[in-house]
């Protein structure tokens, strides 16, 4: 039961990816960058790419901590890059360029406001 149950979500899951017109690209986005093939970004980059704090931890050294990385200014290519190469912490996806795509698409529409904000400081300089 548990099993086919599993199984029907998945035919959903590929079922909604498939078919744009059901959900928008940015729900898609959306759905992609919380639930990717494998572990969710948001546990290591958070809530909307702002990066985030994985674990922290004790050892000879003192307090350490293992932080993922802010990625809101992440252009395109490099986050392909990121997301398909290999990494000392991060995982290796695979994703397709259409997803990461989706992925980048919906980081730049959440963070519309802080990532003109940026764009402005820099202009200005
Ligand atoms: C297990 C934690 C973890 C997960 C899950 C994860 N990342 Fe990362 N990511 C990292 C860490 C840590 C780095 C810095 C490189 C390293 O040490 O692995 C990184 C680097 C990156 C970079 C390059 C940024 C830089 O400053 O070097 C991008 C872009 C990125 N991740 C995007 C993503 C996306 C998109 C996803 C989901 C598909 C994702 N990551 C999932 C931990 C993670």
């Amino acid at each position: 039961m548990k099993r086919s149950l599993l199984f029907l979500s998945c035919l959903l899951v590929l079922n909604l990816s498939a078919d744009e017109d059901f959900i928008s690209h940015y729900e898609y986005g959306e759905m992609l960058y919380h639930n990717p093939r494998g572990v969710s970004c948001s546990q290591c980059h958070g809530e909307s790419g702002e990066g985030t704090t994985i674990v922290e931890f004790r050892d000879i050294h003192g307090k350490q901590a293992i932080q993922g990385p802010d990625i809101r200014q992440e252009n395109l290519s490099s986050m392909f890059n990121a997301v398909n190469g290999y990494h000392k912490i991060m995982p290796r996806y695979y994703l397709t360029e259409e997803e990461v795509k989706a992925i980048y698409d919906y980081l730049q529409e959440k963070n519309r406001e802080y990532l003109s904000k940026i764009q402005e400081r820099n202009s200005t300089k």
